[in-house]
Order: C-alpha cells, then structure tokens, then sequence
C-alpha cells in the first residue's frame, strides 16, 4: 500500500492525499501483479504458440517477445493502465508538494548534524537529465526552477506512492538489503569511505552510513534540487553524508579516495559514453583492494526472453531510453572495460531485507550460486530481489 515516508522532512498530508496516494499504490499493485499475471498467462496459453507456429522456434529474445506481444488485448490492457498510473503518481503528488512549499523550504533551510551539501552552479545537466521527463515525471530530476526543491520533493512523496511499501520505509530498503550483503559476505571487510554515484534525493545513501557508521559518506549526483532536498533529509534522520554537485563522467576526487564506489538504479538512465566513463572513474577513485558496486535491473543475458522482454517495457513505454542497451551490457564487460580485473568480477541477487529480513539477506551472503533468472529479480512487485554487480580492485 501507499506509504507515508518516516523521516522529518515529509509533509503533512491531509485524508485526500492519503487516500488518493493509497488509490495509486493500489491501481499500481493490480497492474503489476495481476494484470502482469494476465499477460503472462496470454503469453503462454496463444502469443508464444503462435509465434513457434510461424517461426519454428519459440522466441528468443525480449525483442522476438516485445513485437509478438505487440496489438495483443493483455498486452494493450496492462501498457495503458501502467502508463495512466504511472502518470497518476506524479499528479497525486504536485499538489502536495506545492501546497506544503513554506514547510519544505524551512526545513530545507536547517542542513546540520554534520551533512554538507556543495552545489557547482558551473556544472551543466547533462541531456539525459535536463531534457527529459524520465519515467513520465514532469520536469524530470530539474524540476522548476522558481521553486528549487520541488524536484527532490516530488520523486521522495512520488516513490513513495510508486513503491507500494516495497523500497522500505523511508525508501531506504535497496541501501539496507545491499550494504546488509556486503557486510556479512564479507565481514573483514571495514570501509572507511564510501561513495554513492547518482544519489538523486540521497535515500540509498543513507544505509551505508548506518551500515558503517565509522566511514565517510559522499554522494553525488548533476541535480541540484536532489541534493538540496537529500541534504536536509539525511541531516534530519541524523546521518552525516556530503553531498556534491557533480558528473560521474568527472568526479571531482583526488585518485585512490574511497573503499567503496555504489550506484543504485543509475546506470540505466546515462548513456553508454557516460556509463563507460563512470566505470573508469569508479576504478580511478577506489584505492586497490576497495569495491565497485552497482544495484541495477538484471541484464538480458541471463533471463529468459519473456522476463527480458518484462524489464525492457520501460524503455520504449515509460521514457527511459538507456534501459535496454544497459540490460543488453554485459555486466562483467563493464567492468572489465573500466580497467578492472576480470577475475575481481561480482554479482548476487538479495532478497528484499525489508520483504525477507536480515537472515535472508545474511543467507544470500553465504550462498555460492544465485539465480538471476527468476520473475522476482529486479521487478517491483510482489516478492522483489536486487540485483548487484561490480568488483574488487586489485590490490
Ligand atoms: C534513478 S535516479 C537514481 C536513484 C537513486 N540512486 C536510488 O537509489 O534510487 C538516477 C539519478 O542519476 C542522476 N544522473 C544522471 N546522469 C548523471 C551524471 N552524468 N552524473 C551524475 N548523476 C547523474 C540523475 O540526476 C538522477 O538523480
């Protein structure tokens, strides 16, 4: 159901807001499991049939699914009601977001508890982020510029109804489930300075710093309204973390500087030039034996054609342009060809610790194989698994 995020800065929402929130959350989680279920069933009981029937073969690629998919009644049914409520979650949330302004901005105004938040008025958006409604939001990550903190605003109440209590309480729940991994994977493994790429508002950051709380914790991100919003939110959950105004494709630190380099959800939404050079950085800025990891939407090669197809639907019906060529990457590739070593290479599938708990996040710690290809990896909905990626640097 619709969740009412924990943390100070949410503001106060009247039985119109909580109810219309709940509506969403609700027509999202029908379109996802049900409807999702509709269209699987469609798949299997007539449009892959006859599929083998013309082809010879069953479908072999998300694309072979996508276009045998295409004009059929389940699939027409679940793409527009996605997309309605898609565009749902950020017209039930504008309203509030204004009205609450005065609220907002006052709290905005007190950053303490040792967060820090440099902005570089310099700095350009680059296209993907200034030029596009990602995910159907309006005005994407840079908002309205009359009223700078908007944007954070509206993607923290806007997740929240998104999410349908599945990204944890203050949307924090990839940050706890990832950094719970890594900490009982590998339990001598003590960080002393981490930094989160892509932060936008800051909510996956935050698990690190309570993970760890001896390290330091940076994030950065090309949005300024996300990093101003995300720096009065963390300061007042308490959690210490610095937060710059920067490009991945330039971090501004100094060779060696971090033990740990994370992304959350961010590879898919830059291009492939970006993404390559986000990788070389991440290696340049890790000092040697420090971790490169990235939570992200499993990669094509390792699903079946009709989960890949599932994943892809955002790229063509939810304007997020980079989504299949980053799930057609392969991930070890990546790596590699930002200058890691081929055998530092990691991947694993956590189950939710807010679905599953802490054991199953520990279990998955200890487990030597994971099975990517499964309707739970990387798919909000019912059950969800994230999926994580990236490696060591060599000593
Ligand atoms: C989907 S959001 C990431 C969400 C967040 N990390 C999470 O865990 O949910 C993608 C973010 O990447 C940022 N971004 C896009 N291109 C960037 C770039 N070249 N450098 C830094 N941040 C970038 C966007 O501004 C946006 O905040």
């Amino acid at each position: 159901m619709a969740l009412t995020l924990q943390h100070a800065m949410q503001p106060r929402l009247t039985t119109e807001d909580v109810a219309r929130g709940r509506f969403v959350s609700g027509l999202r989680r029908f379109v996802l499991n049900d409807l999702a279920h509709d269209m699987r069933r469609a798949y299997d009981s007539r449009i892959a049939p006859a599929f083998e029937k013309a082809n010879g073969r069953p479908p072999e690629t998300s694309a072979e699914v996508h276009s045998a998919m295409r004009g059929d009644f389940a699939f027409n049914v679940y793409s527009s009601c996605r997309v309605q409520a898609q565009k749902m979650v950020w017209s039930a949330v504008r309203p509030v977001v204004a009205r609450e302004r005065g609220t907002i901005e006052s709290a905005a105004a007190k950053v303490e508890n040792g967060t820090s938040v440099s902005l570089d008025p310099d700095l350009a958006a680059p296209r993907n982020v200034s030029a596009l409604d990602v995910h159907l939001m309006p005005g994407g990550y840079m908002g309205n510029p009359d009223y700078p903190l908007e944007a954070g605003a509206v993607y923290d109440q806007g997740l929240a109804i998104f999410s349908m209590g599945l990204m944890g309480r203050n949307l924090d729940d990839i940050g706890l489930s990832m950094a719970g991994y890594i900490r009982h994977a590998f339990p001598d493994f003590r960080p002393l300075s981490i930094l989160d790429v892509g932060c936008t508002i800051g909510h996956n950051t935050l698990p690190w710093k309570r993970t760890y709380p001896e390290a330091e914790v940076h994030a950065i991100d090309v949005s300024a309204p996300g990093l101003a919003y995300g720096a009065a939110r963390a300061s007042m959950q308490g959690a210490e973390i610095h937060f710059h105004q920067m490009d991945a494709e330039r971090l501004g630190f100094a060779d060696q500087s971090f033990d740990i380099v994370f992304s959350s959800m961010f590879l898919h939404e830059v291009s492939k030039k970006t993404r390559a050079a986000f990788f070389r950085e991440a290696h340049r800025v890790l000092r040697p034996g420090g971790l490169l990891l990235n939570m992200e939407l499993p990669p094509n090669s390792q699903m079946g054609a009709f989960e890949g197809f599932y994943l892809d639907w955002d790229c063509y019906y939810n304007k997020e342009p980079y989504y299949k060529g980053f799930r057609d990457e392969d991930p070890r590739d990546l790596c590699t060809s930002g200058g890691f070593d081929p055998d530092k290479f990691l991947q694993f599938v956590v189950p939710s610790v807010g679905i599953y708990g802490e054991e199953a996040v520990r279990a998955a710690a200890q487990a030597d194989h994971h099975d990517v290809n499964r309707e739970t990896t990387g798919r909000l909905a019912e059950g969800v698994q994230w999926f994580g990626f990236g490696a060591w640097k060599g000593n």
